[in-house]
């Protein structure tokens, strides 16, 4: 039986509501990617599967860095967070990169039917450490399903998630937000059917 973890959605909630004060912690890092090298390396690994596309959710987008970065060669680029400042923070880094193909609006990675009945389905998806939010494998496979009902036949969800060292002092609560919490637990996309493909790029 797998145990349900220590923190609630709530707690989650909190944390990030509480991080999105700040644009860098007193390390002078971003709370949202607090390990710049490993952000480089996992974007440069997603663009690579990228393009050419003609339409990309990043769901948790934060602040909206890595969605304004991977808009470029995408038609329309949209990017969802629920917390509603890093709403702002992205439209704000958008407004002041100048990219016009981007998208930012509030969204859970629970219910993304608003963001479907908006903008339809994407040919790429992307999480980036949003799913290691989750407490429990449920929410996990309930996310999963919003965002493999996102996902264009024949498109490709990219995601980055499960890493915690080093970053233990950036996800709620240290050491349990993410999918180690569910050991021998793995992700089977076949458990998706119809939208993902069983397919990952080695780097992941
Ligand atoms: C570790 S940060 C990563 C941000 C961004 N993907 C990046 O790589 O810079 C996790 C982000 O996911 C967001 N998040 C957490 N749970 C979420 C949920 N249920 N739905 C949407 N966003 C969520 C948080 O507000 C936070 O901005």
């Amino acid at each position: 039986m797998l145990q349900q973890s220590q923190f609630s959605l709530e707690d989650c909630y909190a944390h990030w509501l509480k991080a999105a004060l700040q644009d860098r912690d007193e390390q002078n890092l971003r709370p949202t990617a607090r390990d710049p090298y490993l952000q480089e390396v996992v974007e440069t690994a997603m663009e690579k599967w990228l393009y050419p596309c003609s339409s990309l959710l990043d769901i948790g987008c934060g602040d909206g860095l890595s969605t304004l970065r991977f808009a470029k060669g995408v038609r329309q680029a949209v990017g969802v967070d629920f917390v509603p400042r890093y709403v702002e923070k992205a439209k704000a880094h958008q407004a002041q990169a100048g990219v016009a193909n981007a998208d930012f609006l509030k969204g859970n990675v629970l219910d993304l039917s608003p963001i479907r009945q908006r903008f339809g389905t994407f040919d790429r998806v992307t999480t980036i450490r949003c799913l290691i939010n989750l407490n429990s494998w449920d929410n996990q496979a309930r996310g999963l399903r919003e965002i493999a009902a996102c996902v264009k036949p024949g498109g490709y969800y990219l995601t980055s998630e499960g890493w915690r060292g080093g970053l233990a002092r950036s996800e709620p609560p240290p050491g349990q937000g993410d999918f180690s919490a569910h050991p021998g637990r793995r992700i089977q996309l076949d458990d998706f059917p119809g939208r993902l493909r069983s397919r990952s790029a080695p780097i992941f």
